[in-house]
């Protein structure tokens, strides 16, 4: 138990997951993600979780220096809506230390479908009842993606082994990228996934 609100992971208001185990293992397979990547994270977790919210902090500036980006968490008044970005900031800064400690078993999977959907607006809104726009468009979930791989900066202090560091880099990206092609899932419609 976390105790973090709107934090549904293993719980049965996570969505199902309809992505099969076999499925999962050929997109593992094909984006090179290894044991050996699960174990790297792994071992470095603490420093994941030392270091989380810094990099949350630093990925939420781009946001709202963008406002093309900073929209979808609007209320209904144009103001920022400042309960749900410290809620879903929570949450985030969890999602660190869940990409590099779970395994990747069906509560996982599970909770991967319903971060999808709260993008979209079946589920956008629903955890903390509030009232932005209902939908973070599929783009700009993918092209938020290179803003988010790199690791040097938050582990160098403490990782000086430049090659060591490449490596957390390189699982740190592929797992990134399994998660967000997850995600993808409920926004592609008929199938088409
Ligand atoms: C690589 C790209 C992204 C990652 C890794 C990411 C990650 C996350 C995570 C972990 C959560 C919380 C999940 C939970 O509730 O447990 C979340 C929620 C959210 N994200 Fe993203 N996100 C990405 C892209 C974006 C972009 C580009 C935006 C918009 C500027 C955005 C806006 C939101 C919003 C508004 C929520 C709250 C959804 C709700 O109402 O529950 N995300 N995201």
């Amino acid at each position: 138990m976390t105790g973090i609100p709107g934090y549904d992971f293993g719980s049965v208001r996570s969505a199902h997951s309809p992505v099969s185990a076999e499925e999962l293992r050929q997109l593992e397979q094909t984006l090179g993600w290894t044991a050996d990547d699960e174990q790297l994270l792994r071992k470095h977790a603490a420093l994941f979780e030392a270091q989380a919210e810094k990099m949350v902090d630093s990925w939420r500036a781009v946001i709202g220096s963008q406002s093309h980006l900073a929209q979808w968490f609007l209320a209904p008044d144009g103001k920022p809506d400042d309960e749900y970005k410290a809620a879903v900031k929570r949450r985030f800064v969890r999602w660190v230390i869940d990409v590099a400690t779970r395994p990747h078993d069906q509560a996982w999977l599970d909770y991967q479908e319903e971060i999808g959907l709260r993008h979209t607006p079946e589920k956008k809104n629903k955890a903390d009842a509030r009232h932005t726009p209902p939908l973070v468009p599929l783009r700009y979930v993918l092209a938020f993606v290179p803003l988010v791989t790199p690791l040097h900066h938050f582990f160098e202090s403490a990782i000086r082994d430049r090659a060591q560091l490449d490596a957390i880099e390189r699982a740190w990206t592929r797992a990134v990228h399994l998660h967000v092609t997850l995600w993808a899932r409920p926004f592609v419609r008929d199938g088409l996934w």
